[in-house]
């Protein structure tokens, strides 16, 4: 069999309809907005808005939100024309399959795992950071030694430093509740998704709004700061080193398309959970950092792994931290619920496709949710979440989207190309500028990220095809036809 060998369009959607095996279709338009808002408002915006500011960007850290969000919209184009065509679970993965052949299916899905996995972990680390600083509000310490991963350095809110502790235990911990959670099934999980998403658009509108009137228009100068000398400090460079960092804030519109098997109508939910949730989160976030570098000088939230409490402190509405920290803490959770669930979908359809074990495909009788996958990846994102520093997890994380970003954008080119007449209710315009410009952007981020993560990536790779040449291309359905 080849390489390329490709996955027929209606032999997907056939598998998809496949009802009695299949996973429900429970999820509406409105559903899937929501589903994309749950897995996008996270750390990026609450933790990195910030360090992006202090390190690289400066004020400017809303130009390099507006240029992460072209990114995001190229691309988000192209992933929409891609799920409102093959509308079942597996997102870029299933689409490769479809259009580039099974080789490069099985390295943007091996890859997507350092995307969803990965991110939930990322996610779960800045979460236990929140948590702590709640606690210590109420006087209550965790051992120290349990707070902390191995090779980190945490400095806690009394002033005591950390070199080191044995694993990150709050972490460990929401990895493995919100696992036995997806567990239970998407339809309830989806409820508590929707319910998260309110609270958190409010804590950012709360912000935007009570944040706006303090806001001192000597904080913006000078809006983008001169850079230093070093590339990535400041200046035009630092706003795009800013964007590859703030990046990381909106991951997670494409976990939509792994919901599409579940999607009630998912030729017309997919394109508007996919482009709405991104647009909601392209206006939010741009307010949201104007307002927090206006509260504060930008220069302040050097280290400061919570700007967003930081800058709300100037607002003098003090009795509103705990909640803003509580909000926060919940609103994590929804996307790290997203994060687990797209990953377990993903794993879901490549062993259905015979390309990894058949341990990852079987359904729960009375869930009818992959359960043996979620508890795999209960187990492997705690060991991430649980023993690697945050910044490490981040960086991979972003270097890894944009790696599958880029392949969806080659992809709806090569769709254009070979399957011209094929139904897709939604298209992506301006073919090829669009997918072009997703490349483009996509990859320049790439580049701004640090050399390590390159590295990381091409380790992560090497892992990938082993698996690939020692198992995947021996069992895969396409070989058995
Ligand atoms: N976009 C998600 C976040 O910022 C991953 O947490």
């Amino acid at each position: 069999m080849s390489l390329f060998a490709r996955k027929s369009i209606p032999a997907l959607i056939a598998e998809a309809d496949e009802s009695e095996k299949g996973l429900k279709r429970t999820l509406s338009s409105g559903a899937l907005v929501a589903l994309g808002i749950g897995a996008i408002i996270g750390a990026g915006l609450f933790s990195l808005t910030g360090i992006a500011a202090a390190e690289n960007a400066g004020p400017a850290v809303t130009i390099s939100f507006a240029l992460a969000a072209l990114g995001c919209a190229f691309a988000g184009l192209c992933y929409a024309e891609f799920a409102s065509m093959i509308p079942v679970a597996g997102s870029a993965y299933t689409y490769s399959y479809a259009t580039m052949g099974e080789f490069l299916a099985w390295i943007i899905g091996w890859d997507l795992v350092l995307e969803y996995a990965l991110g939930a972990a990322t996610v779960a680390v800045s979460w236990s950071r929140y948590l702590l600083e709640l606690l210590a509000k109420y006087g209550i310490h965790l051992p120290a030694e349990l707070v902390c991963s191995p090779w980190e350095t945490l400095t806690l809110s009394d002033g005591t430093i950390i070199n080191g502790g044995y694993f990150n235990l709050p972490a460990v911990i929401i990895v493995a509740l919100l696992s036995l959670m997806l567990i239970r099934g998407t339809k309830g999980s989806a409820a508590m998704n929707n319910f998260l998403v309110v609270l958190k658009v409010a804590v950012v509108i709360i912000f935007i709004t009570l944040g706006w009137s303090h806001i001192d228009p000597a904080n913006y100068t000078p809006y983008i700061p001169e850079n230093t000398g070093v590339k990535g400090h400041f200046g035009w460079s630092g706003i795009a080193t800013g964007a590859a960092v703030v990046f990381f804030a909106f991951i997670g519109f494409d976990a939509v398309s792994t919901a599409a098997q579940e999607a009630k109508n998912p030729q017309k939910g997919m394109p508007i959970g996919i482009i709405g949730s991104l647009i909601v989160c392209t206006i939010l976030y741009v307010l949201f950092a104007h307002v927090m570098t206006g509260l504060v000088n930008y220069k302040q939230f050097a280290n400061d792994a919570k700007p967003a409490a930081t800058a709300f402190a100037q607002t003098g509405y003090d009795f509103l931290q705990t909640a803003l920290i509580v909000a926060i803490l919940a609103g994590y959770t929804s996307v790290m619920l997203v994060m687990l669930m797209g990953q377990s979908r993903v794993f879901y359809t490549m062993s259905r496709d015979g390309l990894l074990p058949k341990f990852f495909g079987q359904i729960h009788t009375k869930y009818r949710t992959p359960f043996k996958t979620n508890l795999f990846f209960a187990g492997f994102v705690a060991i991430f979440a649980g023993l690697v520093p945050v910044s490490d997890l981040g960086h991979m994380v972003s270097i890894g989207t944009l790696f599958a970003f880029v392949l969806v954008c080659i992809g709806v080119l090569i769709m254009r190309k070979q399957m011209p007449d094929l139904p897709r209710s939604f298209k992506t315009p301006l073919v090829p500028f669009v997918p072009v410009m997703g490349i483009i952007v996509c990859v320049y981020l790439m580049y701004s990220l640090p050399i390590e993560s390159w590295g990381r990536l091409a380790v992560w790779l090497a892992i990938g095809l082993a698996i690939y040449f020692g198992y995947g291309r021996h069992h895969s359905n396409l070989r058995d036809k």
